[in-house]
């Protein structure tokens, strides 16, 4: 499968997703990347069962600047998010996230196929 797209911003979106994986997945965990073909789509998913995030978060965790509550305490801007997926949108794709079961988050990162 092949995509179209700018090699530094989709080094930068792969990097800040997989930043917050590890930033919130506590030792002992598991991350895991996944990478399917859809009908017009290339999709990855990465899935960790790291602290997650309340349902009621979900609608924001892609506003600039916006953290959730009990992940303050660790480092960061709130802005790797808002980056990623700005630059998801750039290429005609887009970002979603939901939780992963039993424990963690899954983001998946969907990217137009190329035309041939
Ligand atoms: N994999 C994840 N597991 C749990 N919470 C997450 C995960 N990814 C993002 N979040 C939550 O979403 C918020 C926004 O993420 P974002 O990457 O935009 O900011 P950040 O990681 O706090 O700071 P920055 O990326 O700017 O260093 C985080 O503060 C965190 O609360
Ligand atoms: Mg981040």
């Amino acid at each position: 499968m092949e995509i179209f797209a700018d090699k530094n911003q989709l080094k930068r979106l792969l990097i800040n997703i997989l930043d917050n994986a590890i930033k919130y997945t506590p030792p002992g965990g598991k991350i895991s990347i996944d990478l399917r073909q859809q009908k017009d789509s290339a999709d990855i998913d990465i899935a960790d069962t790291g602290i997650g995030i309340p349902e009621k978060e979900l609608p924001h965790i892609f506003d600039r600047f916006y953290r959730v509550d009990k992940s303050r305490s660790s480092i960061g801007f709130g802005l790797g998010l808002s980056i990623a997926q700005s630059i998801a949108v750039a290429h005609g794709g887009q970002i979603i996230a939901r939780a992963n079961v039993p424990q963690g988050t899954v983001f998946t990162i969907s990217l137009p196929l190329k035309i041939k």
